[in-house]
């Protein structure tokens, strides 16, 4: 949601859904499925089926590729590090650390990154991500992206000039590794792509890596979570603090003027006093700023999906706060508002039990296992 549309949402009262009157509370947890919809409260539908990718239909041999190249450390500037050392398939593709050495083998030579690794969890279904919105194009794209980037790059990490990329040089670098020091790579492309990469530019080898790569994280869906069984119509899927949860969430806690859809994100960027700005007007993270140069978006992020976030602590940009609970007492507190630039006007004070309920709908949220025998790194490589 914009600005203008939550304002508009608060004007018109919507969200207010859940029944207060009920004064022992079992009356009000007892809500009817809308035979409309299907559900009992439509914001939080089920996420959808995968997306057909016409241009890069999914197979075998593409998703196993796409898991070399995820796990191979021969393929960063460094030969020491990979993706799956932030993005740990066991961990919902997250780190489980507040903040990330870009090489770990390394750490005294990298600067930590400013930023906490979100977790790649239905990635398949975001039309934005990274937390500021950054280089975002599509997910092949996004996926190859950090081969060019201090995370991967460390021959070209330049700690004086930030994270410049230099992507036209890691496509080279990136066609090198794939096709003379590991010649492995080319039947694997072959065969998932039909393509031999040494006659390939290198930026057409990047796209195929990147697709590859696509077709990997595809499958890292969390879905059909218990709380789905229950919008559905199954009373006992879920306890009575998550029914709770559930109904304070889209209602008066208001927390779906953000978090709404299958993904429980609107997948717009909000500010939420989370880098609040010092005497001077500075802050630590100016976020979307950084990408649009317009003052108005100063400390704005873009909004997390909620449906793995049970698994991924810690939380926020930056990963300073350790508990869902506590990022909750954060949105309805006084820290809340300590941004000028907020926009949590409308988050009313939360009770301790009121914030229990809300993190036991989130934990209900957590989907089906994801298939850690086809995500977790292959036991050969080429
Ligand atoms: C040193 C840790 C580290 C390594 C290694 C790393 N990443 Fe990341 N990744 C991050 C961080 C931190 C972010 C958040 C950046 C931001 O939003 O500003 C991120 C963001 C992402 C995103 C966007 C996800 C989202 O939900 O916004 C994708 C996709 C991604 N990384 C893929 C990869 C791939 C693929 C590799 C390997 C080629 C990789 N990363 C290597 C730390 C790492
Ligand atoms: C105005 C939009 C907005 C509203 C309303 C909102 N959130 Fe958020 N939420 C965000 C944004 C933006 C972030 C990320 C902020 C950051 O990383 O600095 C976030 C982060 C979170 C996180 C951390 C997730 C993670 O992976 O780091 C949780 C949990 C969360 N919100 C739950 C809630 C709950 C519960 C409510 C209702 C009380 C709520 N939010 C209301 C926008 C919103």
């Amino acid at each position: 949601m914009t600005p203008t549309q939550i304002a508009t949402a608060l004007l018109l009262g919507l969200g207010l859904t859940a029944c207060v009157d009920d004064p022992d509370g079992t009356a009000t947890l007892d809500v009817p499925v809308d035979p409309a919809t299907g559900l009992r409260l439509a914001d939080l539908p089920p996420v959808p089926p995968l997306p057909e990718w016409p241009d890069n239909p999914p197979t075998e041999a593409k998703k196993e590729l796409g898991r070399a190249l995820f796990s191979d450390v021969r393929l960063s500037g460094s030969g020491q590090t990979v993706c799956g050392n932030c993005h740990l398939p066991t961990s919902a593709f997250q780190s489980g650390g507040p903040l990330d050495a870009p090489d770990r083998s390394f750490p005294a030579i990298t600067p930590t990154l400013h930023r906490h690794t979100p977790s790649m969890l239905n990635l398949v279904y975001a039309p934005m991500a990274r937390w500021d919105g950054s280089h975002f194009t599509d997910l092949p794209d996004m996926m190859v992206l950090p081969f060019a980037e201090p995370n991967m790059n460390l021959s070209m990490l330049d700690v004086s000039a930030g994270e410049a990329l230099d992507v036209p040089a890691a496509q080279v670098n990136l066609q090198r590794r794939l096709t003379v020091e590991i010649p492995g790579y080319v039947p694997l492309f072959e065969a998932a792509f039909g393509e031999d990469i040494t006659t390939l530019s290198p930026e057409q080898v990047w796209r195929l890596a990147g697709q590859a790569m696509a077709v990997y994280i595809r499958i890292a869906v969390s879905r059909d979570a218990a709380f789905d069984a229950w919008n559905a119509g199954d009373d006992d899927a879920i306890s009575d603090a998550a029914k709770r949860g559930a109904l304070l969430f889209t209602g008066k806690a208001r927390c779906t003027l953000c978090h709404s859809g299958p993904l429980t994100s609107d997948f717009e960027f909000h500010n939420v006093s989370t880098s609040v700005p010092d005497a001077s007007g500075a802050r630590p993270d100016e976020g979307r700023f950084l990408v649009t140069g317009r003052d108005e978006d100063r400390g704005k992020f873009l909004t997390p999906m909620l449906r793995s976030a049970a698994r991924t602590s810690p939380y926020l940009h930056d990963g300073s706060e350790a508990s869902i609970a506590r990022v909750i007492a954060h949105f309805s507190g006084p820290d809340g508002r300590a941004d000028p630039l907020n926009e949590l006007a409308m988050i009313p004070a939360l009770t301790d039990d009121e914030i229990d309920d809300l993190v036991q709908f989130i934990k209900s949220l957590d989907g089906a296992p994801i298939p850690l025998e086809d995500l977790a790194p292959p036991t050969t490589l080429p």
